[in-house]
Parts: C-alpha cells; sequence; structure tokens
C-alpha cells in the first residue's frame, strides 16, 4: 500500500475484516507512528478482547499514547457531527494510519431514504480528510462487494480488498481477492489467509486443475508433492547404487 492512500475491506460477517484493520493500525504503531481506531460497531473492551485472541495485543499502544480508539454512535448525534468529531480528532494529533471498522453501520438507525446518499457524501468526505492529510486510512464494510454503497464506495479508494469464507470439502477457508488497486501490479489469484492465535497469515497459493486449491485440497495437494519429491529421491538414490554397484564389478570383469 501506498502511504496516504485508501484501502477498503469488504466482506460478510466474520470474514476478518476487523482482523485486517487491527493489523495495519498495530503495525503503525510498531513502527512508532500514531494510529486512530474508530469503531462503529464494537466497543473498544471488545475489540481489545477479541484482537488478544489472534494474537495483537493493543492495550499497550494505547497506554503509550500510540493507539487512540473512538467508539462512536454516530445515529445518536448525526452524521455531521460526526464528521466534525472526526475532523477535530486528526487534527489535535494527525495519525498516520486511520481505520474505520464497520463504515456501514453508518447508515443504521437513521430512517429515510436519502440514507445512501448522505452516507456516501460523509464516507466521501472522511476519505478527502485522511488523504489531503496524507493519512493512510483502512476502511471496513459488511457486504458481498455487489451492493449499490459498496460499489460506489469502491471508485473512491485506491485499494480493494474483498474477503470470502468459502465452503468445500465440509469446510468453510478464509479467501482474499484484490479487486482493484490503483498504481500497482497486483496478483489476479484469490489467496486463502487464515486467522490463528499469532495473527493473520497468508497460505502459499496451490494451484489445481480445478483452480487455487484452500484448506484441506491444499493440504492433500502439498501432501501429494511431497510423496512425489521422495519417491523422486528414492528413485535416484536406487540408481546411484545401481551404477555404484556396476562400477564396483567393472574391474573384476577385466
Ligand atoms: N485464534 C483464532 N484462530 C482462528 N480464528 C480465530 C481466532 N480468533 C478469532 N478467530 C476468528 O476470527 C473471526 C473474527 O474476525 P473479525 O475480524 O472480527 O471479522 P469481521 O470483522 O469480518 O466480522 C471469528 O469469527 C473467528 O472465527
Ligand atoms: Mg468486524
Amino acid at each position: 500500500m501506498f502511504r496516504g492512500s485508501t484501502l477498503m475491506v469488504t466482506g460478510t460477517a466474520g470474514t476478518g475484516k476487523s482482523s485486517l484493520g487491527a493489523h495495519v493500525a498495530n503495525a503503525a504503531c510498531e513502527r512508532g507512528e500514531q494510529a486512530l481506531l474508530v469503531l462503529l460497531e464494537e466497543s473498544p473492551k471488545q475489540v481489545l478482547r477479541n484482537m488478544r485472541s489472534i494474537g495483537l495485543d493493543l492495550r499497550p499502544w494505547v497506554e503509550a499514547g500510540l493507539l487512540r480508539i473512538w467508539a462512536a454512535r454516530p445515529s445518536v448525534y448525526g452524521l455531521e457531527t460526526h464528521l466534525a468529531v472526526l475532523a477535530e480528532m486528526i487534527r489535535e494529533k494527525v495519525p498516520s494510519v486511520a481505520v474505520i471498522d464497520g463504515i456501514s453501520s453508518l447508515s443504521n438507525g437513521i430512517p429515510g431514504t436519502e440514507v445512501s446518499h448522505d452516507v456516501m457524501s460523509i464516507v466521501a468526505r472522511m476519505i478527502d480528510l485522511f488523504t489531503s492529510r496524507g493519512i493512510t486510512s483502512v476502511i471496513t464494510t459488511l457486504g458481498q462487494g455487489d451492493e449499490a454503497n459498496t460499489v460506489t464506495m469502491s471508485s473512491m479508494v485506491d485499494t480493494w480488498l474483498l474477503l470470502r469464507n468459502a465452503e468445500a470439502n465440509g469446510e468453510r477457508n478464509r479467501l482474499l481477492f484484490v479487486l482493484k488497486s490503483r498504481g500497482t501490479a497486483h496478483s489476479n489469484q484469490v489467496r486463502e489467509f487464515v486467522l490463528t492465535d499469532h495473527g493473520v497469515e497468508l497460505v502459499d497459493v496451490y494451484v489445481g486443475a480445478a483452480g487455487v486449491l484452500a484448506g484441506s485440497a491444499r493440504v492433500t495437494q502439498q501432501a501429494a508433492e511431497r510423496d512425489e519429491e521422495l519417491r523422486i529421491a528414492e528413485e535416484l538414490a536406487r540408481r546411484r547404487r545401481e551404477l555404484h554397484r556396476s562400477v564396483v564389478r567393472a574391474p573384476r570383469l577385466r
């Protein structure tokens, strides 16, 4: 990602959006930079606890003054106020990275047909606010990537990642796609990632006849390849022994 650019992460519930966002904030703090985490869905307590489960301890960064967590309820006081508070917060202390987790919740509890237009306008101004100050931002949105709001938002961001849980062979695996990334060459492949108790990990891609393999299909493929390597190694050793025997035998023939 380029500094000062905007990344949008889309996925349905539990696909790992918040985990990815928290990783970016954590990485900034590890570099000694300021980070801002705006929570629109969960409380700071929930997020601090949940992220510990994937090995991210954000509390020390909060205590060191590197990470600011703001849990906002925009439905309580309106979108305009929300944006104004955010702008003020950024003026006080310019973070190098801002993560807005769960931007789709902006429209929660706000009745009316103008909602999506109002929300989109706020999101556009939020992104402007970040880019004008050189802040790298990560915005997570709930959805499958084909909702009108998501598509509109995607035109405002530089990079768009889609997270998906794919069900196959009786298991659900976590997949990640890059849908777009302005100014960078990127893979066209679906990647598998795993959430572990020591963070988010990208898994090496395994391409089979049916496409990219994930989960146990990948493990089976890896095992088949290891078996094949072992078979080749054994075959090589057998030929070497044969050759050795024939060379040893040769002088006796003379
Ligand atoms: N230690 C862990 N190992 C594997 N998976 C985990 C671990 N801790 C949490 N998870 C998974 O992470 C998911 C939560 O990811 P999260 O980033 O909150 O998703 P989202 O924000 O997209 O809803 C949980 O549903 C759970 O399946
Ligand atoms: Mg979340």
